[in-house]
C-alpha cells in the first residue's frame, strides 16, 4: 500500500482546487489512490456482521450511528446484519473546518430514543485522535446501557492521543487523510463509493 507522504491536508482556506474533466468536475480526478474498493469494503462489512451476529446471538441490538462520516458504513452494516435491530443516529462536532480533532467535542444532534438497558454499538466512520469517541463514549454509558460497545471502519492507531476500546474495526491504516464511502474533506468526497487518498494538489500541498 503506497501512501501520499503528505498525510494530513490543512484545514480548508477558500476555495478548492478541484481537478475539473472537460466542463465536469470529476470526484475520481481527486484520488491519489484507493485504498478500499467496493468489493473490499462490502466483504469486510460481510465479515463484521457476521462477528457482531455471533456476539450478540438471542439479543436486540441497538445501532448508533456518528454522523455524518459513518452513515453510508451504517446503512451497510444494518443491512448485513440479520438480527432484530434498532437504529439512531447522533451529530457531534469536534474539527470544524479543521483536519485535526480540537479534543472540544460538542453534541449537535442528541440520540432521538432512550439507550437504557439497551446493547449498544455505536458506529464510527474513523477513529483518528480518539478525542470524539472518548468523549462520546463517556456520554453513553452514563445513560446506563445493558453494553456499549464500538465499531469503526477505519482505525489510525498511531494519531490516537486518547485511549478508546474498539470491539470491531474494519481496517487498520497509517496515518493519511483519506476520503470517500461517508468520509469527507471539507464536506465533499462522501459520495464516492470506494475509500482513497487525495491528491496533495486538491488541498494546495
Ligand atoms: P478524532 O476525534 O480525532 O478521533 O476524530 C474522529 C473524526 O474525525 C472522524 O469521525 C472523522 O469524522 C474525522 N476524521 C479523522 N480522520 C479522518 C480522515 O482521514 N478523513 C476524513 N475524516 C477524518
Ligand atoms: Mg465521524
Amino acid at each position: 500500500m503506497i501512501l501520499s507522504r503528505r498525510l494530513h491536508p490543512p484545514a480548508r482556506r477558500g476555495r478548492f482546487n478541484i481537478i475539473w474533466k472537460g466542463s465536469v468536475p470529476m470526484l475520481e480526478n481527486d484520488i491519489q489512490e484507493i485504498l478500499f474498493s467496493e468489493e473490499q469494503l462490502k466483504a469486510r462489512v460481510a465479515e463484521i456482521a457476521r462477528q457482531i451476529e455471533a456476539d450478540y446471538a438471542g439479543k436486540e441490538i441497538m445501532l448508533i450511528s456518528v454522523l455524518r462520516g459513518s452513515f453510508i458504513f451504517m446503512a451497510d452494516l444494518c443491512r448485513a446484519i440479520h438480527l432484530p435491530c434498532t437504529l439512531d443516529f447522533m451529530s457531534v462536532s469536534s474539527y470544524g473546518k479543521s483536519t485535526t480533532s480540537s479534543g472540544q467535542v460538542q453534541i449537535t444532534k442528541d440520540l432521538s430514543e432512550d439507550i437504557t438497558g439497551r446493547h449498544v454499538i455505536v458506529v464510527e466512520d474513523i477513529l483518528d485522535s480518539g478525542n470524539t469517541l472518548s468523549y462520546l463514549l463517556k456520554i453513553l454509558e452514563n445513560r446506563h446501557p445493558a453494553s456499549i460497545r464500538l465499531c469503526t471502519l477505519l482505525d489510525k492507531p498511531e494519531r490516537r492521543v486518547k485511549p478508546v476500546e474498539v470491539h470491531y474495526t474494519g481496517f487498520t491504516i497509517p496515518d493519511a487523510f483519506v476520503v470517500g464511502y461517508g468520509l469527507d474533506y471539507a464536506e465533499r468526497y462522501r459520495n464516492l463509493p470506494y475509500i482513497g487518498v487525495l491528491k496533495p494538489a486538491v488541498y494546495g500541498g
